[in-house]
C-alpha cells in the first residue's frame, strides 16, 4: 500500500514536471558523421531538408544558435553532390572564430543550422562548352569541387578533368586526396571518370612528390609538362577557381593571359571564380 502510494506520487510528479524538450532549432539539421584531419580541418556530414534542391558546387548558409539567441551563420560550399540524399561540409576550424571555435566540437546526433537557399557561380551553367575543366583550389577552396567531382554532369560534359589543389602541407590535401582516391570505386560515377582524371596535388611549405603555388606552375607551363598537356587555351578551357582573395585575384590574371574571360551565372563564358573565405585584406 505505502508503495503504491509512492508510485503513484511519482507518476504525478512526472506528469507535473516534463523532462524540459530539447531547444528545435530553426532549420534543423542532424549531425550524422565528423571526420577531423588536421587541427585546422575537419569535416562532417548533416541531414538534408526534402525540399532542399542544388546546384553542385552551390554554397549556403550555416550556423549554430549565438548567445544571443540569434542565429550565427557563416557561407559553406556543400561539398556532396546534387544527388547525394545527405550534405557534407569541409570547415576550417578557427581558434576564435565566432562559428568555428564552437562548430570544430559538433558531435553526430547534434543539430546545425541550415539556410536552404543555395547560390554560387561555380556551376556548369556559368561556363561554355569546352573540352578540359580544370578546377583550381587553395585550403578549403576543395570544397565545392568534392562536391563537382562527385558530379556526372562534370564528366559526361568534359573528356579531360585538372584538380589542381594547393596547401601549406601535406596533411593539409588529404581529405582531397582521400576524396578523388575514392572516385574509381565510386558506383555511379566511376565508370563516367574513366582515366579522365588528373589530380595535381602541391605543397609550398612542406616537401611533396608535386610542389608549387597554382599560379606558378600554371605560368611556368609545369603543370602542362607534367600531365603531358597542351597549354591552356580559350577554346579548349574552362577553369573554376576558389581560394582566398589574394589567390583569386592572382589566378584570374594568369587565366585572362590564357585568353580565358570570366564568365556569370548570366553570362556564361570561359572561367568562374569564388571565395572560399574573406579577410585577407585585398
Ligand atoms: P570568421 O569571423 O568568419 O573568420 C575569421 C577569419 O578566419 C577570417 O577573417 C579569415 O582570415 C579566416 N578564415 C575564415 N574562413 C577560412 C577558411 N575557410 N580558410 C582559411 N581561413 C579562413 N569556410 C569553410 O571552412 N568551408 C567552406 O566550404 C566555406 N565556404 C565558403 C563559401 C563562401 C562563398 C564564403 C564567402 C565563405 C566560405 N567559408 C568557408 C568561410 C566561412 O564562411 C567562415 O568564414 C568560416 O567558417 C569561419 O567562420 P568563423 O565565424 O569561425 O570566423
Ligand atoms: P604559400 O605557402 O606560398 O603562401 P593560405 O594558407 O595562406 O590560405 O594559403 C594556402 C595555399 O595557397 C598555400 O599553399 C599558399 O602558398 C597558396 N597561396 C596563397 N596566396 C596565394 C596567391 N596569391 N597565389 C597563389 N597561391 C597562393
Amino acid at each position: 500500500m505505502a508503495g503504491m502510494i509512492l508510485m503513484t506520487e511519482a507518476t504525478l510528479m512526472t506528469e507535473a514536471s516534463p523532462a524540459p524538450a530539447k531547444p528545435h532549432l530553426p532549420d534543423a539539421q542532424t549531425v550524422t558523421q565528423v571526420t577531423h584531419w588536421t587541427d585546422r580541418l575537419f569535416s562532417f556530414r548533416v541531414t538534408r531538408p526534402a525540399s532542399l534542391r542544388f546546384r553542385s558546387g552551390e554554397f549556403v548558409m550555416i550556423g549554430l544558435m549565438g548567445d544571443n539567441g540569434k542565429p550565427l551563420l557563416r557561407a559553406y560550399s556543400i561539398a556532396s553532390p546534387a544527388w547525394d540524399e545527405e550534405l557534407e561540409f569541409y570547415s576550417i576550424k578557427v581558434p576564435d572564430g565566432p562559428l568555428t571555435s564552437r562548430l570544430q566540437h559538433i558531435k553526430v546526433g547534434d543539430e546545425i543550422i541550415l539556410r536552404p537557399k543555395p547560390v554560387g557561380t561555380l556551376v556548369h551553367d556559368a561556363l561554355l562548352p569546352g573540352s578540359r575543366l580544370w578546377f583550381l583550389a587553395t585550403g578549403t577552396g576543395f570544397a565545392p569541387f568534392a562536391s563537382l567531382l562527385r558530379e556526372p554532369e562534370t564528366w559526361e560534359k568534359y573528356g579531360q578533368v585538372i584538380m589542381m589543389h594547393t596547401c601549406r602541407e601535406v596533411a593539409e590535401l588529404e581529405y582531397g586526396r582521400k576524396l578523388v582516391e575514392s572516385l574509381k570505386d565510386d558506383p555511379l560515377i566511376g565508370e563516367l571518370v574513366g582515366d579522365k582524371l588528373h589530380y595535381y596535388p602541391t605543397t609550398t611549405r612542406e616537401a611533396s612528390p608535386l610542389m608549387g603555388r597554382i599560379t606558378d606552375n600554371l605560368t611556368s607551363g609545369k603543370v602542362f609538362a607534367d600531365l603531358g598537356l597542351s597549354p591552356m587555351n580559350p577554346e579548349e578551357d574552362r577553369a573554376m577557381v576558389c581560394g582566398s582573395l589574394a589567390f583569386n585575384h592572382d589566378v584570374k590574371a594568369v587565366l585572362e593571359k590564357f585568353g580565358l574571360h570570366e564568365g556569370a551565372n548570366s553570362e556564361p563564358l570561359e572561367f568562374v571564380v569564388e571565395k572560399a573565405f574573406v579577410g585577407d585584406g585585398i
